[in-house]
């Protein structure tokens, strides 16, 4: 029977022949017996192998060290010693591939998440990063699944995108043009019109403004694609390339918006718990102790609900020393979010009615004329988790704002068609992937939860 390791500690096929595929964690024994704790990726357990050392040639288990990868057949006997229920009396061995132990980098002795990142190739290898993959394809597909079950289209917007509409971050310049000598028009600019496209052309920062146009057919939208920031931000919560899912909702207001994200976050949290519990407890165990616990608080609890205003309130109240002034106006910084989250409310909060100054435009504003209907839903340990909003729908006031911001309104004449026919209130967020990863994995750097990380002055592997 040939199994994958995850299916043999599933199934328990004790007293049968089972084949296994994987490669060696460690080796251990003496003169008779060797034990070598072999792992094929399929889950965080490895499995004990058996190996008598009459039984096979010597030169053979000399190189089954560390990193090797071999493939072995053997009868699945209930073990006697710690630490497993279950081993493989190895019959046969097959040596795959060697890895020289003077030379592969992962040695059994645990190694700093900053080392691993130098050796991204390989760190799918370890224990950490296994727990790490597996749990990123399970929010995943949590996340199709949570859509997909209330019926929402998956629309896959560009990538390739000729409009900087957004605002919600540099960009980062896509040609073909000769960067050394491009084409230039007679005042001296760089020619677009002889570029690929015929324009100016980035990648994308969001794909909710199509996400829009298509909530404003099919009614509920999502996307889930990678969306790219030119910004030089060098800290353990940013990437230059990242993954966003962004669902749009005709005929949502703003309540609807927040209770959709909740409902959301937490459903996807739920699901790992109950697919990925070995992960999970992988990562409590070695990395963070209050992990598991911090999840299922969070499945369970309440997100509080407040406004820009209460919160700038509750901040100037608190008589704590921030590094960045809280003042009304301004924009908050991790350091405030993670005082509301972590110190005054001990659970997660949605900020909703910012100053509109400091939002995008395409914001429903308020009857106050000063705030806008945004909702920032804020995560301990992470701050910012989800942005979003109720959209305005009044094409004269989004008019009225795009001039006021002196942005390009001839390219969002797109955009303001939906207004123009048939507009409908509508609201979405966009939940970006990596946060959420660092939230479930407990990892404290966004660069530990992507597989080949993006990042200022890096884009190696
Ligand atoms: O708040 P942001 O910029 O909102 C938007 O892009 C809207 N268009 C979303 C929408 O309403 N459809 O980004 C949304 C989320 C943030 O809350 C954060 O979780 C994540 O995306 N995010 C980043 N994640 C990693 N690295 C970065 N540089 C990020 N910038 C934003
Ligand atoms: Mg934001």
């Amino acid at each position: 029977m040939k199994l994958r390791i995850a299916e043999i500690l599933k199934e328990m096929p004790v007293g049968k022949e089972v084949s296994v595929k994987g490669w060696v964690r460690t080796k251990r024994g003496n003169n008779a017996v060797n034990f070598i704790a072999l792992n094929d990726g399929s889950i965080v357990h490895s499995i004990q192998v058996v190996a008598d050392v009459a039984k096979f040639d010597e030169n053979l288990l000399k190189n089954i060290t560390t990193g090797a990868c071999i493939a072995v057949s053997g009868e699945l006997t209930t073990s006697l010693g710690k630490g497993q229920s279950v081993e493989i009396q190895a019959n046969t061995i097959e040596l795959l591939g060697t890895a020289n132990p003077e030379t592969y980098p992962l040695q059994k002795k645990g190694h700093s998440m900053e080392f691993l990142r130098t050796i991204a190739h390989l760190r799918p290898r370890t224990n950490y990063f296994g727990c790490v993959l597996r749990l990123r394809h399970a929010l995943a597909f949590a996340i199709h699944n949570f859509f997909n079950s209330k019926g929402f289209v998956y629309i896959h917007t560009p990538i390739i995108t000729g409009a900087d509409c957004e605002g919600a971050g540099e960009m980062f310049e896509v040609t073909t043009l000769d960067v050394g000598n491009p084409p230039r028009t007679e005042q001296g600019n760089v020619d677009y019109s002889k570029d690929f496209f015929g324009k100016e052309t980035h990648l994308t920062v969001s794909g909710q403004l199509n996400g829009e146009l298509c909530a404003m057919a099919l009614g509920n939208i999502y996307t889930f694609g990678p969306t790219f920031r030119a910004e030089n931000s060098n800290t353990p919560r940013h990437l230059a390339e990242f993954w966003m899912i962004e669902p749009e909702m005709a005929f949502y207001e703003l309540e609807d918006n927040m209770q959709l994200a909740e409902e959301f976050i937490k459903y996807c949290i739920k699901y790992a718990l109950e697919h990925n519990l070995d992960d999970i407890r992988f990562l409590n165990d070695m990395f963070d102790n209050e992990l598991l616990q911090r999840l299922m608080d969070t499945v369970d609890t309440e997100f509080v609900r407040l406004t820009y205003t209460q919160a700038i309130d509750i901040l100037l109240q608190s008589g704590k020393k921030f590094e960045f002034k809280v003042e009304w106006g301004t924009d908050l910084q991790s350091e405030h979010e993670r005082y509301l989250v972590e110190n005054h409310f001990h659970k997660p909060v949605i900020l909703i009615d910012y100053p509109k100054e400091i939002k995008a435009f395409y914001m429903k504003q308020n009857q106050d004329g000063k705030t806008v209907r945004a909702m920032d839903v804020l995560f301990p340990k992470i701050g910012e988790i989800i942005g979003g909003s109720q959209r305005e729908e009044n094409l004269e006031k989004l008019q009225q704002i795009i001039k006021e911001r002196q942005m390009n309104e001839a390219e969002l004449e797109f955009y303001l068609d939906t207004r123009r026919f048939g507009t409908a209130p509508h609201s979405g967020f966009g939940l970006g992937f990596e946060r959420l990863m660092l939230f479930v994995t407990g990892m404290s750097n966004i660069r530990d939860v992507i597989p080949f990380p993006r990042t200022p002055q890096n884009a190696d592997y």
